[in-house]
């Protein structure tokens, strides 16, 4: 690598750091997200209101506080010239707080949890956890205003077992169940005050919002410890959330950069639900997709229908990928073996798990050559059950061609990820060119 090559991949890689810092859940991702689109002086538009839209310029849309479509109009319309879309996704595993916030345990107030998506649950115990996500705040006129909240404190844990009371969990493993192990303790607990409103207190000061305006709420549990870059020669990145956060960065920074319109319309679609099965009214199996892209060809009278502009159009589909394992290389097909910094990873799957066919991998793979970015490839052992993407979801609902891509992680839905330092440069490259209508 050129020593240029080298200054950019560290610029890319302290944004992302960054990026992943502001964003511990779905919802600071699409406030984090909407920061970087008005800088980059795209336009606000509700889904509620009818859009004048202007070929050539730039918008975004949000719905439900975590899903976020943004796109630059292209100078001919859909129906010719077609879409380039990104999607990746907002979410990703961990701890989510029930309706009633807090419990007893013994003589604890313990947080009351549940399971969101499949994270790996070990790693969650034994660290420290902040708690972030929105609160429905009532106004003073009636309606709901949502108002983000994030505690940066070590507020809560999940304490193992001394060795000395559980000695064999080294060699069975180390399991958590799930209603009785996982809930963390937030506070000690000597009776007095609702369990729930104590937490509430909290959480409503930290808010800035009087506790009894507080309507509702979708509070997650995060990692404290910051994202770093990592190994002897800074090779690695050691951060939460990687899967996905590290794809939306890498789609928005590509639609950033693709400063002039061209011929086809630029979507970058960050999705919410994907770790659920994306089948919810803002998830990429939902209709947010179609209903703004349908908006989209409508802005060109005459231009044709939403069917024509699909079937010229192509969908990436950006989630993270697996790396060969260090020590366990057994887990992987030997002649499928992703590396770290070694380029962006096309994921395919006979199953079509994920959504990628022979053809859009081949345009993928015309992209990355265009781009001078290595390109690797992924297949799971023929023995072990695939994991899947927002890719099969989108292109089910809009039977639009798709490639499912992404670049390689290790510890994939740990609470603490590993990824290349030198690979979101590279797919940022690839994924610029892919938006601005190359390939
Ligand atoms: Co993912």
């Amino acid at each position: 690598m050129s020593s240029t090559g080298r200054t950019d991949a560290i610029a890319a890689c302290r944004d992302l750091l960054s990026y992943l810092q502001a964003c511990p859940t779905p919802f600071h991702c699409v406030e984090e997200s909407c920061r970087l689109l008005e800088e980059g002086g795209f336009s606000r538009l509700n889904e509620r209101e009818q859009w004048r839209l202007e070929p050539g310029k730039a918008y975004y849309t949000v719905r439900g506080g975590g899903s976020l479509l943004a796109f630059r109009l292209g100078l001919r319309p859909p129906a010719e010239a077609g879409f380039n879309i990104v999607g990746a996704h907002t979410d990703s595993p961990g701890l989510r707080l029930k309706p009633n916030l807090a419990k007893t345990g013994g003589p604890y107030l313990l947080l009351d949890v549940e399971v969101y998506g499949g994270p790996i649950l070990a790693t969650w115990t034994d660290r420290d956890l902040g708690l972030a996500g929105r609160l429905l705040v009532e106004e003073d006129a009636g309606g709901l205003e949502a108002r983000l909240v994030r505690i940066d404190l070590p507020l809560c844990r999940t304490s193992n077992l001394a060795i000395h009371l559980d000695r064999e969990v080294n060699e069975r493993g180390l399991t958590v169940d799930r209603h009785v192990a996982l809930p963390p303790a937030v506070a000690e607990w000597s009776g007095g005050e609702d369990p729930s409103r104590v937490v509430l207190n909290v959480v409503a000061e930290a808010a800035g919002v009087e506790r009894e305006r507080v309507r509702g709420h979708d509070l997650c549990l995060f990692d404290l410890q910051p994202p770093a870059i990592g190994g002897i020669n800074g090779e690695m990145i050691f951060a939460a959330r990687l899967d996905d956060l590290a794809m939306c960065h890498s789609a928005l920074t590509a639609l950033l950069r693709t400063g002039e319109p061209g011929d086809s319309t630029a979507v970058v679609a960050l999705f919410d639900h994907e770790e659920i099965g994306s089948t919810t009214s803002r998830g990429a199996a939902g209709s947010m997709l179609r209903d703004v892209l349908a908006r989209l060809v409508e802005a060109h009278p005459g231009g044709g229908g939403l069917p024509t502009a699909m079937a010229g159009s192509m969908l990436v589909s950006a989630d993270m990928a697996h790396a060969v394992h260090p020590n366990r290389p057994d887990k992987h097909d030997g002649s499928h073996l992703p590396l770290l910094n070694g380029g962006p990873v096309i994921k395919t799957n006979a199953n079509q798990r994920y959504a990628t066919d022979g053809e859009t991998a081949a345009l993928f793979r015309n992209l990355c050559r265009e781009a001078s970015v290595p390109v690797q490839e992924f297949a799971m052992r023929a023995d072990l059950r695939c994991g899947s993407s927002i890719g099969p979801a989108a292109a089910a609902s809009l039977g639009v061609r798709t490639v499912d891509i992404g670049n390689p992680i290790l510890s994939m839905h740990s609470i603490r990820e590993v990824a290349g330092s030198k690979d979101p440069e590279a797919l940022n490259r690839v994924l610029e060119l892919f938006l601005a209508g190359c390939g």
